[in-house]
């Protein structure tokens, strides 16, 4: 039986949940896309729909400073009163996604530019440089002027940092602000550059430098470029775009600490270290964008989640955003079937989301997201699609117990390490491994088997879990490694899959045999990779200790089970196909005793639970078929 978990909720999100009353449902809300009538009409249909929580103006910076410094937020207030009059909380934006036209002319060296030296201009989003401190400069003096002007608006619930960091091209920019900020991270990292050609091996290749000044960021090169050096520009960008939001929330707090601040994380996006960022949120926000088109999707979209619940211990998150029907941006945009824009809000909520918002409000009328489905489409309220969406929101608020319930921790934790997804993936290994593909492979057998699964850090707690699953953990410390071994050792069980322990964290190979740290773990030595023609891989394997499960045509080992210390180490040297995994997996649970959330479950699908503040729990059925969703309350 599992138990919950308490995460802490900092004290001022309880304002926020005091504010919303029931889960939030609502979406990106873009006034100033539309004129008076359609306001008022605005107002109208979110009370219909059962709103209660809107993000304003992400994208509003240009109508709120048309010239540096000249502000104009009249026509905001109109809709700050608007919305508190009809009893809807709003996520205000701190509106710095996308700096208006004026600051490009005014300022080019804010614009970014990539590794081959292309700069990116405005006429779309997003356009500037992480470390420029003109552009932080002017966000962080519009925020304060945002942030004054509404600190005691009854409306204000929330603060959304920008928009999806890191999302677009302009996540990495090598400028030379850029590269000066790289030099000056790397300085902070390492102290000497000696201790920085220590780590970056570059007694390979004639790299070694004497200096500092002599560094780039990794641009355009002619040939493989210094792994460690992708990997630290890696680190640099995501801790660069940190800092741009923490610029904006240390502003924030100076001038409303009462008011929770939050940004919306991409689709499990590699760009961000999120477990880094994490600690620097009140409240994780997450967007939701599943494939309609993609049969694999209601499981990646389920590995999505349970990432966002882990990225704060088990404290429940936002959906943010997710279509209520197609996207614009794909090649092929398919459209939800009727049914399953509610099937994936409540799956969102299952795995821990206290809200239900979309992308967006009404659907535009011209630029580029169009053709984006919306909670308004273009046929008006009379659309189907409008109808659903009031249909669902009027079932949310029906309970409202379920803000801020907290989401049963699972008997299962897979490990996920942003600094290796982004080691594991560097060129020149002896095969390409895609690290989002091999953790949604590693995911599916247990949301198959209907058992639940939390995300931790490397540093994270493993104890209260009794599996540990391990995908491709390429690039780790003594020490991480050692906490690892510790876990199996005081009873727990490992499932790893293979090039894990190949390297430190600053990718240089362990020596002695691979998989280093782990060989006497997992009980047997990796003497050479065998990927093969096909796309699989392999590996020689010599037991040392640990017994052959399964093994490849040849008869050599393929997977393997080693009693350590009072646990079990099992090792995949290959990865098994769904039906294989599955199968593995089962007998895996059935050895420690891990049982699907509910006894009870017909195939095909699974549940969650959730235990509110009086101790009640509610499980949320789930099943992609006709079945749909079934919300049961012990
Ligand atoms: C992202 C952005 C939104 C919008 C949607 C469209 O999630 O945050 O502004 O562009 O995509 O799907």
């Amino acid at each position: 039986m599992t138990t919950p978990r308490h995460p802490a909720t900092p004290p001022r999100l309880r304002h926020f949940y005091d504010k919303l009353r029931s889960p939030g449902y609502g979406g990106d809300y873009n006034p100033e896309q539309w004129g008076p009538e359609v306001h008022v009409e605005d107002a109208q249909l979110m009370k219909q729909a059962g709103v209660n929580l809107v993000s304003l103006g992400i994208f509003a910076w240009a109508q709120c400073e048309p010239a540096p410094g000249a502000y104009d937020f009249d026509w905001l207030d109109g809709h700050m009163d608007r919305l508190a009059a009809t009893g809807v909380c709003v996520t205000l934006a701190t509106m710095t996604a996308s700096p208006p036209p004026w600051m490009a002319v005014e300022h080019p060296e804010t614009l970014p530019v990539m590794a081959d030296g292309t700069v990116l201009y405005p006429g779309a989003r997003q356009h500037w440089c992480p470390s420029s401190p003109v552009y932080r400069e002017h966000a962080v003096r519009f925020v304060e002027r945002l942030a004054e002007r509404y600190a005691d608006h009854p409306a204000l619930a929330l603060w959304h940092i920008g928009n999806e960091f890191g999302c677009h091209e302009s996540r990495h920019c090598h400028c030379a602000v850029s590269t000066e900020a790289f030099r000056g991270w790397l300085r902070a990292r390492y102290g000497t550059v000696d201790a920085l050609n220590d780590a970056w091996s570059t007694d390979f290749w004639s790299q070694r430098y004497t200096g500092f000044d002599q560094i780039f960021t990794p641009r355009t090169a002619p040939s493989f470029r210094n792994p460690t050096q992708q990997l630290d520009y890696q680190r640099f960008s995501s801790d660069e775009l940190l800092a741009c939001y923490r610029a904006e929330r240390d502003a924030l707090d100076r001038i409303t600490p009462h008011i929770p601040v939050t940004t919306n994380f991409v689709p499990v996006a590699k760009t961000l270290d999120l477990f880094a960022w994490a600690e620097h949120l009140d409240v994780i926000s997450y967007d939701s964008y599943p494939d309609p088109h993609d049969a694999q999707s209601f499981q990646h979209t389920a590995f999505g989640f349970d990432v966002m619940r882990g990225l704060r211990g088990g404290q429940p998150w936002l959906l943010m955003e997710q279509a209520p029907s197609a996207v614009n941006w794909r090649r092929r945009n398919g459209r939800k079937p009727r049914g399953r824009m509610r099937l994936d809000s409540w799956q969102a909520v299952a795995h821990g989301a206290d809200s239900v918002l979309f992308f967006q409000w009404r659907a535009s009328r011209g630029g580029a997201e169009k053709f984006h489905s919306a909670m308004v489409p273009h046929g008006g309220p009379d659309h189907p699609l409008h109808r659903e969406v009031a249909a669902l929101g009027e079932e949310l608020a029906a309970h409202p117990d379920l803000l801020g319930s907290v989401p049963e921790r699972a008997d299962v934790a897979l490990l996920l390490d942003w600094p290796n997804w982004w080691a594991v993936e560097l060129d020149a290994h002896p095969a390409d491994i895609a690290f989002l593909d091999a953790a949604h492979a590693h995911h599916r057998p247990f949301h198959d088997a209907a058992v639940a699964t939390d995300v931790v850090p490397v540093t994270g707690d493993f104890s209260p879990y009794k599996i540990l699953v391990v995908p491709h953990l390429y690039a780790v410390s003594e020490a991480d490694a050692q906490r690892v071994k510790d876990y199996v050792r005081a009873g727990g069980t490992l499932v790893m899959s293979y090039f894990s322990g190949i390297t430190d964290e600053h990718d240089r190979v362990h020596l002695g045999g691979y998989p280093g740290p782990f060989r006497d773990l997992l009980g047997l030595t990796v003497d050479e990779f065998d990927p093969r023609p096909n796309g699989t891989w392999a590996e020689e394997i010599r037991l040392e200790g640990a017994e052959a499960v399964e093994t490849f045509d040849s008869g050599a080992p393929s997977v393997t089970r080693h009693a350590y210390g009072d646990g079990v180490a099992w090792y995949l040297a290959t990865r098994p196909g769904p039906q294989d995994f599955r199968r593995l997996v089962d007998r895996v649970c059935e050895e420690s005793g891990v049982h699907p959330v509910l006894p009870d479950l017909l195939p095909g699908a699974y549940a969650r639970t959730r235990v509110t503040a009086d101790g009640s729990r509610i499980h949320i059925v789930l099943d992609e078929g006709e079945r749909g969703v079934t919300v049961r309350r012990d």
